[in-house]
């Protein structure tokens, strides 16, 4: 009997087990409800809620129409039943920020199971508790300040040159495939010592593409499907790793090196061999693929705001000139902490693209917030975004405008406020509380470096002005964000 006529003869009953689940789990959502003060919202369909409407895709820069009429319907706090489980949706900073300081507390992590089933069990993505602590230390130790400044810095730029230096004049092409060919080349460098253009490297890259489709589509594990495809190459990644681990062991414990993460573990933890793997694939995966959605989305936005591009030219002219007359070339760590404007572009790309969009937890107790109660055992998900674009928090939240971050900014009238205090507290692009991003220092490194080489060396425009960045609801631009770029030389 093929896949398929299996499938076919199993329906019947996945189907009965399917309701069967529904009614034993809405009656137990009906016990746990009672006699508490739920926020207002709809459970939607059996089953699959209303998960369907919640993961249409929409403009990036937007909540989406789902967000929209539910937040003028229930206000910013709701319930509804997403991902299989009943969910509190939190739009509200307030409670966002209440969620995630306490993890482990009152609320914990808790992806969806396909999550796990694809980046691994021992991924810190789904990790909880101490073994979630451990990982995140060795993640910490190896993107520590002390590394990006000895290590990765030197490292960033010269795979930003390495990319930038393959562009084309006046040929059109995908932004966004530059941008993960840079992020991807840096993260293979610093995780296993890959070097780029290599024939191993640009076979770990193919598979990851297979790998990352499957990540971001429906957990389907049924012949064909991208997830099927996804979970094969996963294997064969892991093979990959396991390979490279089994090389460094046999030069023996003191001769590993410890200048990438591979070796860094083996040297110094007690990890088993299936916890390294499932560390280095998350880490390849979390390093990766924000760090080239944030690149593209301020190649996309810059051109459409060109006082920002003046700007950002002025400060990055003057650190080059300054480099120049002192005989240096490469960028170092005082070069980086004088990119001020350039930091408030990559605050802003980050708040108006919102590359991750909101975070999966579950509360551990039964929580009450501002009179709403929260039952334990339910799904709760702090949308980072809609309080990124929410006009009372950020004055025309949809305007790409990175004065907004500049700390000097303050206004005339008493009923305006000083946006570096009231921008700071709500802005959370790499989550909070003990689960804040280990990445985020790296990833803001690899903006301004690439931005920083960009705009000395490059003048864009955007080749097709319908090529809008969607969510999916990850960020994504549907046509590869193609751009022309001419080359400059005479900035300097
Ligand atoms: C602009 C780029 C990035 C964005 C927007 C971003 C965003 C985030 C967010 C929101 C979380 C929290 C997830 C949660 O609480 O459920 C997170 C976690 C994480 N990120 Fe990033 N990230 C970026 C880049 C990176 C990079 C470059 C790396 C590493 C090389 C990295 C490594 C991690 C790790 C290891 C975690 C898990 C932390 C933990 O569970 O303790 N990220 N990231």
């Amino acid at each position: 009997m093929s896949d398929s006529e299996v499938i076919l003869c199993l329906l019947p009953s996945i189907v009965a087990l399917f309701l069967f689940l529904i009614l034993i789990s809405r009656k137990k959502h009906q016990q746990q409800s009672r006699g508490l003060n739920l926020p207002p919202g709809n459970m939607g369909w059996p089953f699959l809620g209303e998960t369907i409407g919640y993961l249409k895709p929409y403009c990036a820069t937007s909540i989406g129409e789902f967000m929209e009429q539910h937040i003028s319907r229930y206000g910013k706090i709701y319930k509804s039943s997403l991902f299989g489980e009943p969910t509190i949706v939190s739009a509200d900073a307030g409670l966002n920020r209440f969620i995630l300081q306490n993890e482990g507390r009152l609320f914990e992590c808790s992806y969806p199971r396909s999550i796990g089933g694809i980046l691994g069990k021992w991924s810190m993505l789904v990790l909880v508790g101490d073994m979630h602590r451990d990982m995140r230390t060795i993640s910490l130790n190896f993107l520590s300040h002390a590394r990006l400044r000895t290590h990765l810095l030197r490292e960033v730029e010269k795979h930003t040159l390495l990319v930038l230096g393959s562009w084309k004049e006046n040929f059109v092409f995908s932004a966004q495939d530059e941008a993960k060919k840079f992020t991807f080349n840096l993260m293979a460098k610093h995780i296993m010592s890959l070097d780029p253009g290599e024939p191993e490297t640009e076979q770990l890259k193919k598979l990851y593409v297979t790998f990352m489709k499957g990540v971001v589509s429906a957990p389907l594990n049924l012949p064909g499907t991208a997830y099927r495809k996804a979970l094969q190459s996963r294997s064969t990644i892991l093979k990959f790793i396991e390979r490279k681990m089994e090389e460094r062991l046999k030069e023996g414990n003191e001769n590993i090196g410890e200048d990438d993460l591979l070796g860094w573990v083996l040297k110094h933890s007690n990890l088993s061999k299936e916890q390294i793997l499932d560390l280095i694939l998350s880490l390849l995966f979390a390093g990766h693929e924000t760090s080239s959605v944030s690149i593209a989305l301020a190649i996309y936005f810059l051109p459409g705001c060109p006082n920002a591009i003046e700007h950002l030219r002025e400060e990055h002219i003057e650190i080059a000139r300054a480099k120049k007359k002192a005989g240096e070339t490469e960028l170092n760590w005082d070069d980086y902490k004088k990119m001020e404007f350039t930091q408030c572009v990559i605050s802003e790309t980050l708040r108006l693209g919102n590359v991750v969009r909101f975070l999966h937890r579950k509360a551990l107790k039964d929580v009450r917030y501002k009179g709403y109660d929260i039952p334990c055992g339910w799904k709760v998900l702090p949308v980072i975004a809609a309080v990124h674009l929410d006009p009372l928090l950020f004055d025309h939240p949809q305007h790409f405008n990175p004065w907004r971050w500049q700390s000097n900014i303050t206004r005339s009238s008493s009923s305006s406020t000083s946006y570096s205090s009231m921008t700071s507290s709500h802005f959370m692009p790499f989550g909070g509380g003990p689960r804040l991003c280990a990445g985020s220092e790296l990833a803001k490194l690899e903006m301004a470096v690439f931005i920083h080489h960009l705009v000395l060396n490059y003048q864009w425009d955007l080749a097709d002005l319908d090529d809008q960045a969607f969510a999916f609801p990850f960020v994504d631009f549907q046509k590869g964000l193609q751009i022309r770029a001419q080359r400059q030389t005479n900035f300097i």
